[in-house]
C-alpha cells in the first residue's frame, strides 16, 4: 500500500490545501495529514480545533486521515512508517523554503524520507492561512478561500478575541 503524510500547520486549512489533499488522495493508497503540534508558536485555532475543522473539510475523501504531531517530521515518519511528505507550491518563494526543508529531511533521515511537491491549482496560488486570518479579523470576505463553515469559526475566534475572551 503507498501511503504519505501531509504535514502542515493548516491555521486554518484553506481551498488551497484542501486542493493539494484531493490530488495527493488520488495518488496515494491512503493519506495522513498531519498537524503540527508547535509549542514555540501561537497558533489561532488549536491543534484539536484543527483537526476537527480538517476531519469536516475531507469527510467526503474515503483514504484521508487526519492527526497531529508534535517534534521532527523525520522521528514522526520513521514511527509511523511514511517515506514520502506531500507538499504544496504556490511559488518560487515556496519553492526556496521548501526545498531546504525536504533536503534537510532526507538528509536527516538518511535517505528515508522524501519529499513531493505538487504545484497549486492557479486560482489558488494566492491563498495562504495567514492573510486569509488577516482578511477574517477586520471582517472580510474569506469565501473564495475557505469552506463556508471555516469562515464561520474564524469570524466567530476573532469575535471572542474582540469580547476579550479565551483564545482556546
Ligand atoms: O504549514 P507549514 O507551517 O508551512 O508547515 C511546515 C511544517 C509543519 C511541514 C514544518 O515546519 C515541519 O515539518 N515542522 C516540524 C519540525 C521539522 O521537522 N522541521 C524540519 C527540519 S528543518
Amino acid at each position: 500500500m503507498k501511503k504519505a503524510v501531509y504535514p502542515g500547520s493548516f491555521d486554518p486549512v484553506t481551498y488551497g490545501h484542501i486542493d493539494i489533499i484531493r490530488r495527493a488522495a488520488e495518488i496515494f493508497d491512503e493519506l495522513t495529514i498531519s498537524v503540527l503540534d508547535n509549542k514555540a508558536k501561537t497558533p489561532l485555532f488549536s491543534v484539536e480545533e484543527r483537526v476537527k475543522i480538517l476531519k469536516e473539510a475531507t469527510k467526503d475523501i474515503p483514504n484521508v486521515r487526519v492527526e497531529s504531531f508534535s517534534g521532527l517530521l523525520i522521528n514522526y515518519a520513521a514511527e509511523n512508517d511514511f517515506h514520502i511528505s506531500v507538499r504544496g507550491l504556490r511559488a518560487i518563494t515556496d519553492f526556496e523554503y521548501e526545498l531546504q526543508i525536504a533536503q534537510t529531511n532526507n538528509k536527516l533521515s538518511g535517505g528515508k524520507l522524501d519529499t513531493i511537491f505538487l504545484t497549486a491549482r492557479l486560482e489558488y496560488t494566492y491563498i495562504s492561512s495567514s492573510s486569509v486570518k488577516e482578511i477574517a479579523s477586520f471582517g472580510g470576505d474569506v469565501s473564495e478561500c475557505v469552506p463556508d463553515f471555516v469562515a464561520d469559526m474564524l469570524y466567530e475566534k476573532y469575535n471572542q478575541k474582540s469580547r476579550g475572551e479565551s483564545n482556546e
